[in-house]
């Protein structure tokens, strides 16, 4: 069984979205638990269903405090509850640079237009306004931009002949509902999803100079240099030539290097059947807590091996400066 994801959720008014996740985490198999609600508002009433709900609560008002110092309070107080993620539900607060930093890439935000379009406030009316056939729902990943980070999923509303703002919001509350738990829990156990731990390696491959993708043997692999005269120096396994689990291989120096690799850490590494004679390792991807940017590290190294000359050595020059 997957570790749980521990989520501490941030409110200033009724709550409905907290309670559609708290709700949701009683579900079998819900990948994640409400370990707080906290709110700048102590008179809250989302904070009264989830302590009746027996969830922990925090409140602390931010009248008279920077924003800075407010922020680190709540900070404080989610750390403590031991919580992995934040899912903002209803926070009124414009939150400071220091703490969506703290929560980057683990705090999410739920918002009703169908983003980028109608951020900030009065979104039904303003679709309304724009003769919209449809309003919407998204839930996005907080960047120091009001309502701006990477949008994960949305979910269109249609618009009624007859809707006023009030009647579309109630409408589009439905579906936020549904949608927030359902993106929170996907989110929470994207690391093992191979589609996105796919997309992780292929944006860090891509990266690199003079590099495309091409399949080999049904796998995604990765080379460098021309279509016609490029080489391969790495490769994406999903279950591929009997292996296990989801891992990327990649060229080391040798054979030497490759069982130093083995011996270090067994758990990260495996020879890969077929390749492991010519001196690839294989990385696994799918351990929970891969450390992307020694992934990233991993694939520049195997790049340099086979990439041509020219282009290693631009590397190197940029390096010395
Ligand atoms: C929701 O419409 C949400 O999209 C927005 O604030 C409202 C909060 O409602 N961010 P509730 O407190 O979750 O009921």
């Amino acid at each position: 069984m997957p570790e749980i994801a521990k989520v501490a959720v941030l409110i200033s008014g009724r709550g409905s979205n907290m309670a559609a996740l708290l709700y949701a985490a009683k579900a079998e198999n819900c990948p994640f638990e409400v370990v707080l609600v906290a709110s700048n508002d102590p008179q809250a009433p989302g904070l009264k269903l989830a302590e009746a709900e027996g969830i922990d609560t925090f409140a602390h008002p931010n009248k008279g405090l920077s924003r800075n110092e407010h922020d680190q309070i709540m900070h404080e107080v989610i750390v403590a509850a031991g919580a992995d993620y934040v899912a903002l539900a209803g926070y009124m607060r414009i939150l400071s640079n220091e703490f969506v930093r703290q929560w980057q890439d683990h705090m999410l935000n739920i918002h009703p237009s169908l983003l980028p379009k109608y951020k900030g406030l009065d979104t039904y009316q303003r679709a309304l306004d724009a003769g919209d056939s449809h309003a919407g729902c998204s839930v996005h990943l907080v960047t120091p931009e009001l309502d701006d980070g990477p949008v994960l999923a949305q979910t269109e509303v249609a618009i009624l002949p007859g809707d006023t703002a009030d009647i579309l919001a109630d409408r589009v509350l439905i579906a936020e509902h549904q949608l927030y738990a359902a993106t929170l829990a996907k989110y929470v156990t994207r690391e093992a999803d191979p589609d996105w731990i796919l997309e992780q390696v292929r944006t860090r491959a891509l990266a690199l100079e003079e590099t495309h993708e091409r399949p080999s043997f049904g796998t995604p692999g990765w080379r460098v240099g021309s279509e016609k005269t490029g080489k391969y120096f790495a490769y994406f396994s999903r279950r591929h030539f009997g292996e296990t689990g989801t891992s990327v291989f990649v060229k080391t120096s040798g054979l030497d290097e490759q069982s130093a690799l083995l011996d270090a850490d067994p758990d990260l590494y495996f020879t890969p059947k077929f390749y492991g004679k010519s001196g690839w390792i294989a990385i696994r991807l799918d351990t929970g807590h891969t450390d992307w940017d020694h992934v990233g590290d991993w694939l520049e190294k195997s790049w340099r091996m086979v990439a041509p000359k020219r282009l290693t050595k631009m590397m190197d020059i940029a390096a010395e400066f």
